[in-house]
């Protein structure tokens, strides 16, 4: 009883450390019948692009040990849609609300960072950056320090609100992306992201997916994600968002111990809805059990024991 499980990132006063992760809910419509969206801490949106996208054809995803491949190809409903369809029902909800953004082009990103911004009731934007950079033969604006620190900065300039980076893992040095979004001025940084990967039909001797790659996700890569967010959280002075194979307390614990501030449940909730009450309660009594008083207690606190 009595413990304050609220946490701080980039300015934004979070009820708790747990929140949902883009393209795992898409604007909150469907969970709504399982749970009171206002225990979460915050729901991350969907990517959202300029324009509507229908995404890649069929199939778009394929199941694997312990984790998923999904190549869904960025399907949404575009900016003006999500704005006057969207957003009035996502503001209504008692948390906080995150938009993710993606785009080709860096004005892509800049148009999206103004309105978004712009419209009331969005309370930080988070970048994906594991897109296509057109301008740049197709090389993801995340895959190196310049573009994705490019991105950063042309999206603060525009931006009222906190800039949240989604980092990449399909780099070779993930910490210099990060201090190089830092530097650009990103109020906190997200990650990780999906790990390319693909699966083979051997029946039919072709791919899976119809877009041959995908990403994956789910309990398969959590050891990689959590060394990603521990050498970031370790190396920036920005709050750092946990993701990756999340899917009970004690996976959360894990994340925040390595440094997160807070952390976001993606793909563990398409078997399990309601999976944030349940993390919440979980991660509620590993503090109650380890007589700490407040989360931000354990934030970063591997080793130091
Ligand atoms: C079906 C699916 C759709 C996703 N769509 C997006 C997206 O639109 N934008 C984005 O930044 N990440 C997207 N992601 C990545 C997740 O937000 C998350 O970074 C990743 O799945 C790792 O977390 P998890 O293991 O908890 O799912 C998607 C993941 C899945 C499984």
């Amino acid at each position: 009883m009595g413990i304050d499980i609220q946490v701080k990132i980039a300015g934004l006063k979070l009820k708790n450390p747990i929140l949902t992760a883009s393209g795992c809910f898409g604007y909150g419509e469907e969970a709504a019948d399982f749970f009171d969206l206002g225990k979460l801490g915050g729901i991350v949106t969907k990517s959202i692009t300029p324009l509507p996208r229908t995404g890649h054809p069929p199939p778009k995803v394929a199941e694997t040990s312990s984790g998923m491949l999904n190549a869904i190809g960025l399907t949404n409903v575009g900016l003006d849609k999500f704005i006057t369809d969207k957003l009035p029902q996502l503001r209504a909800i008692d948390t906080a609300v995150i938009v993710n953004i993606a785009g080709t082009t860096i004005d892509d990103y800049k148009r999206l960072a103004e309105k978004i911004s712009a419209a009331a009731g969005v309370d930080a934007i988070e970048i994906n950056i594991s897109c296509p950079n057109v301008d740049r033969g197709g090389l993801e604006f995340g895959a190196s320090p310049e573009s994705a620190a490019k991105v950063t900065e042309v999206c603060k300039r525009v931006s009222r609100i906190p800039v949240i980076p989604k980092l990449s893992p399909n780099v070779s040095d993930i910490v210099a992306i990060a201090k190089a979004v830092e530097d650009a001025g990103a109020d906190a940084v997200s990650l990780i992201n999906t790990l390319v990967g693909t699966s083979i039909d051997i029946d039919t001797r072709k791919f899976k997916l119809s877009n041959r790659f995908g990403g994956l996700s789910g309990p398969a890569i959590k050891p990689v994600a959590l060394a990603m967010v521990y050498k970031v959280a370790s190396s920036v002075k920005i709050p750092v968002v946990g993701l990756g194979g999340i899917s009970s307390g004690s996976d959360a614990v894990e994340f925040l111990l390595a440094g997160a501030s807070a952390v976001q449940i993606g793909t563990a909730c398409f078997a399990e809805p309601n999976i944030f009450e349940r993390v919440i309660d979980e991660l509620t009594a590993y503090l109650q059990n380890n007589n700490y008083k407040n989360v931000t207690e354990i934030i970063g606190a591997v080793g130091k024991n």
